[in-house]
This record gives C-alpha cells, structure tokens and sequence, in this order.
C-alpha cells in the first residue's frame, strides 16, 4: 500500500522550467508529492505546454479578465485550486504579486523560489545586482511566502560560485541549474513533513548537516 502523496498546485507566468524539474521530480515513484494543476494566469506561457505533454490538467485564469479587481482575480485562482485538491502551492515564475488575502488563506502552504540567497536581492534583476556588488556567492532560496514580497520563513537554498567572467546571463544559468535541484529537495522536504514551520523559521528534521564551509575564491 502507497501512502497518499501530497497535491501541488503550481503557478506560473512563462518559461517553466521550475515546473519541469517537478514534473521530472513528481514522476519518480517514491516521491512524496504529485502535480494536481498547474495555473497559469497567461495563456501562451510555454510551462503550458510542458504540463499538458505531461498529461498534468491545466487552467489559465487571466488577471486581464478582472480589470482592477485583483480579489476577484485571486478568488478565481483559489477556487480553481481548491477544486483540484491542491494542498500546497508553489510558485514557479508566478509574475503577479500576491495580496495578503490570498496569501493568509494559504499561510504555511504557499511556498515560492527565487534567484537569490535571501533576504539578498530581493526583487528582479538579482542577478546583475549580485555581480555589482561583488558577492563571491549567489544562488536560490525556497521560502514560505508571506505578504512582503520574497519575504518569509527559508525552507532551503542553494549557492553556486559567482565567477570571474561571469555576466547576468551566465550567472543566471548557473543559478537556474540550482533552482532545478532545489525546488523538488524543498518540496520533499515539505511533503515528508521534515519542514515545518516554527515562528518565523522553518526547521528541519531528519537532514545530514553540511559542516564544510565553502571558500570562493579558493584556498
Ligand atoms: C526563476 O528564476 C525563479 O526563481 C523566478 O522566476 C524564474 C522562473 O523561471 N521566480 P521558470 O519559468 O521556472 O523557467
């Protein structure tokens, strides 16, 4: 007997290559969580495409159908989740910001990934605003989301070297590749109920500690 998986409902706005490495990560058998939908509030985002050739049910609620309305459009989104059974949602790319309605209503089971070590650049561009300020580290950071903007509890991160030659968009790949291990880590870390939420800290239970620091430039 299989133990029930926990359902994910996943937004997004474009590329989806975060929705990708969990659809890759959703299709081992022993993971512990499945892809219940995927919304997109545009309906030509490429991640589309991606879930539907996973044969992973779709729906695109479109934030342009509610003209100055933002709760009605969020109580779409909700009620589109809600009726798929979806337990937790992640974010993957999702553009639109959040109001503290939608996001109450989901406290401790919305997360979201973002390209920078948090509280690091928060915001866009985080890229080319780590190269400018010449942190030798940048990386992701999975977090439970909370009303502020790339704001709440840190469920994990990941950092990879900024290089000498780096630019945005080098960086950006190279961070992205982190993001692709990342997110599905988070996530199963979240479903065996090895991540909870204490405060405003996530603690984990069950993890090997990493005790070797990491030096850039090297020794
Ligand atoms: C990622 O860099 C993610 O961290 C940020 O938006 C980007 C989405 O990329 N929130 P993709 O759509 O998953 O390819």
């Amino acid at each position: 007997m299989t133990s029930a998986k926990l359902k994910l409902g996943v937004l997004i706005s474009g590329r989806g290559s975060n929705l990708q490495a969990l659809i890759d990560a959703c299709a081992a058998p022993d993971f512990p969580a499945e892809i219940a939908l995927v919304l997109s509030n545009k309906a030509d985002a490429y991640g589309l495409e991606r879930a539907a050739a996973a044969g992973i049910p779709t729906t695109v609620v479109s934030h342009r159908d509610f003209p100055g309305d933002k709760p009605a459009f969020e109580a779409a989104m909700d009620a589109r989740l809600r009726g798929a059974g979806v337990e937790l949602v992640c974010l993957a790319g999702f553009m639109r910001i959040l109001s503290e309605g939608f996001v109450g209503s989901w406290r401790d089971r919305l997360i979201n990934i973002h390209p920078s070590l948090l509280p690091s650049f928060k915001g866009l561009d985080t890229h080319a605003r780590a190269l400018a300020t010449g942190v030798r580290f940048h990386g992701c950071t999975v977090h439970f989301v909370r009303p502020a903007m790339d704001d709440g509890p840190i469920v994990a991160q990941a950092a990879v070297p900024v290089l000498p030659g780096d630019d945005a968009n080098s960086l950006a790949g190279r961070v992205l590749e982190s993001e692709h291990r990342l997110y599905p880590h988070a996530v199963r870390l979240i479903a065996e109920g090895r991540a909870r939420v204490d405060g405003d800290l996530v603690r984990i239970e069950g993890a090997p500690l990493a005790l070797d620091a990491v030096v850039n430039p090297p020794f």
